[in-house]
């Protein structure tokens, strides 16, 4: 399962990129208005920035809403780098403009996919990436990981080349739950893939390894 870090935070995707796990980055306008970044320019200076650091996909998504827009942005955000994925939303002229974006062989990520129909949708049209938004699911009280998994087994009986992308991750047992049904990538925020790393019983054995070890060279 690839790991994506969810955030615009040059800090933490360095951080989580020395680590050696990180495949790739995601952001919304969102996640980029939390870092300040404001007028065009700085967006795109920013994007420039991520992908100096990151070598796999990063999504950048576009502002626009209609089709003619949603291209011209699509195409210009992915020639400020190869690896910039054109985050797309799941609206009719969204799923348009992935078409298009598809035939010119720019990647797509079609975003806030919230139910299987969407997620045929999104194959159908050529996205590359298909963004389940699991959090989001599970706040309005709908089991997030059974659409996940509903669409996970719709792409394998239709042989769809899109990959499933869980997105709105809010834990680190959204992530594990991923990982066992096969997702093919998840998207996270940085506190939820850092909090991945510990367990008390760690702590505990390292603490007793290392204190055995200091005994006995005192004894030496
Ligand atoms: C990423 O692609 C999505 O935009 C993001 O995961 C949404 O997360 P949220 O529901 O926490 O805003």
């Amino acid at each position: 399962m690839l790991i994506f870090a969810d955030t615009a935070n040059l800090d933490a995707i360095k951080e989580l990129n020395d680590y050696g796990i990180l495949d790739g980055v995601t952001t919304n306008p969102s996640l980029m208005a939390r870092e300040g970044i404001q007028g065009r320019d700085a967006v795109l200076t920013h994007y420039r920035a991520i992908c100096e650091e990151v070598n796999g996909p990063v999504s950048a998504e576009v502002i626009a809403t209609d089709y003619e827009g949603m291209l011209a942005e699509g195409r210009m955000l992915h020639a400020i780098a190869e690896n910039i994925v054109v985050k797309v939303p799941m609206t009719p002229a969204g799923i348009k403009a992935i078409a298009t974006l598809a035939q010119e062989d720019i990647p797509t990520n079609c975003t806030l996919v919230f139910s299987p129909g969407q997620a045929i949708l999104a194959a159908k049209a050529g996205a590359s990436f298909v963004s389940v938004f699991m959090g989001r699911l599970d706040d309005v009280g709908h089991p997030a990981i059974e659409t996940v998994q509903s669409i996970i087994d719709i792409y394998e009986a239709q042989g769809a080349e899109a990959m499933v992308l869980a997105a709105s991750i809010r834990h680190p047992q959204h992530i594990i739950q991923c990982a066992e049904v096969g997702v093919d990538a998840v998207t996270a925020p940085p506190a939820s893939i850092k909090q991945l790393f510990h367990h008390p019983l760690t702590d505990i054995g390292l603490e007793k390894f290392l204190a055995d070890y200091r005994k006995v060279q005192q004894q030496a």
